[in-house]
């Protein structure tokens, strides 16, 4: 069991398998985005190594992130491959939904059952403002299919001022008859451009009152670790979750471990690269080093990311570039 010095217990791993995207979301990424090369990322037997060891260690739960994972060559091969490793109860994967559609029965057949689905517009002029690319149609197709797929359906929705905020109803409205879970998270400072951040006007607070002046909302019961805090409209099938990734408060019971797509260890979403595993692994280290370096790095976890921020000065990195 890996565990951090204030006693939580790492068990969950988001792993980002790539940095490239087939969008450019102007809250993640400049539209001239430089990518890395081939041989800069964990290869797929890397990885299962990785994971693998961490596997047997305590993580249980696996997230594949990236840029876009499906961008990636052969990624059912990969998916198949993890699946394998029983000790994983719960493989989810965060995707754009551009090439989701595609994979649905890839993704079945590997326990990847559960899919966040980033999506911040239901207009398509809007789609494409923000993300650069006309692929509204798409990632619509995507969402249908995955709904008439049974699969466990979490929608990301970034709130951005003076963009989606006319929208915020609308989101809530696919919640009325889908049993799925849109959640509406705080856009954080990851766009990749320096210093072009200046704070939210959209808190986890006033996106919750916002909701409050239409619709009567229950507080669902916290589960643990997460990092949304959840409600309910009477009488609608899904659940409505906000996210306060940038105000930070619910870092205190995080459970999470990031890979980026390059091997970078990281402890929190705020902080640096701790550590590179895919350096380690190429100089041949063996399964119970790789994971006692691992767990001797997690004792520096910092508390929260308020914490993890003042101690690194990078955190005008893409998303793309972290996992997410
Ligand atoms: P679940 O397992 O379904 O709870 O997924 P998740 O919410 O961990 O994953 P997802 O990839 O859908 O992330 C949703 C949003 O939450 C993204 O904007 C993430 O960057 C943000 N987020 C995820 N983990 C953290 C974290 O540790 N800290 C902060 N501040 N934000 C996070
Ligand atoms: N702020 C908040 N969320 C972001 N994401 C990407 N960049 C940002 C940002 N700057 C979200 C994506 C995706 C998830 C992994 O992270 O929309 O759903
Ligand atoms: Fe691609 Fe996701 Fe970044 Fe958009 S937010 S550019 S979909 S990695």
């Amino acid at each position: 069991m890996l565990i951090d010095k204030f006693g939580r217990k790492i068990n969950y791993l988001r792993l980002a398998i790539t940095d490239r995207c087939n969008l450019r979301c102007s809250y993640c990424m400049p539209k001239d985005q430089h990518f890395l090369n081939r041989e800069e990322l964990l290869t797929y037997e890397e990885i299962l190594f990785l994971v693998d060891s961490l596997s047997k260690n305590g993580v249980n739960k696996v997230r594949i992130t990236g840029g876009e994972p499906f961008v990636r060559k052969d990624v059912p091969a990969l998916l198949k491959e993890l699946s394998k490793l029983e000790t994983i109860d719960q493989f989810s994967i965060t995707t754009n939904g551009v090439l989701t559609n595609t994979y649905l029965d890839e993704l079945q057949q590997s326990r990847f059952s559960s899919v966040n689905l980033s999506l911040d517009t239901l207009n398509r002029k809007k789609f494409f403002a923000i993300t650069r690319r006309d692929e509204f149609e798409t990632v619509k197709q995507s969402f249908e299919s995955l709904f008439a797929h049974n699969f466990k359906l979490k929608i990301n929705m970034v709130v951005i001022d003076d963009f989606n905020i006319n929208e915020i109803y609308d989101f809530v409205e696919l919640t009325r008859n889908h049993p799925i879970d849109v959640r509406f998270i705080e856009e954080m400072p990851f766009n990749g451009l320096e210093n072009s951040y200046s704070g939210i006007k959209w808190n986890y607070a006033t996106i919750r009152d916002h909701i409050e002046k239409r619709y009567c909302l229950t507080k669902l019961p916290d589960t643990p670790n997460a990092i949304a805090r959840n409600y309910q409209v009477e009488d609608f099938k899904g659940t409505i979750g906000i996210i306060p990734a940038y105000s930070r408060t619910l870092c205190g019971s995080c459970n999470r471990l990031r890979i980026t797509a390059t091997g970078g260890l990281k402890l929190c979403l705020y902080g640096e690269d701790v550590l590179n595993v895919r350096d380690l692994i190429r100089e041949g280290i063996g399964e119970k080093e790789l994971i006692n370096t691992i767990q001797a790095a997690i004792l520096t976890k910092p508390l929260n990311g308020i914490e993890a921020e003042q101690q690194n000065n990078h955190i005008h990195q893409s998303m793309s570039m972290i996992g997410g």
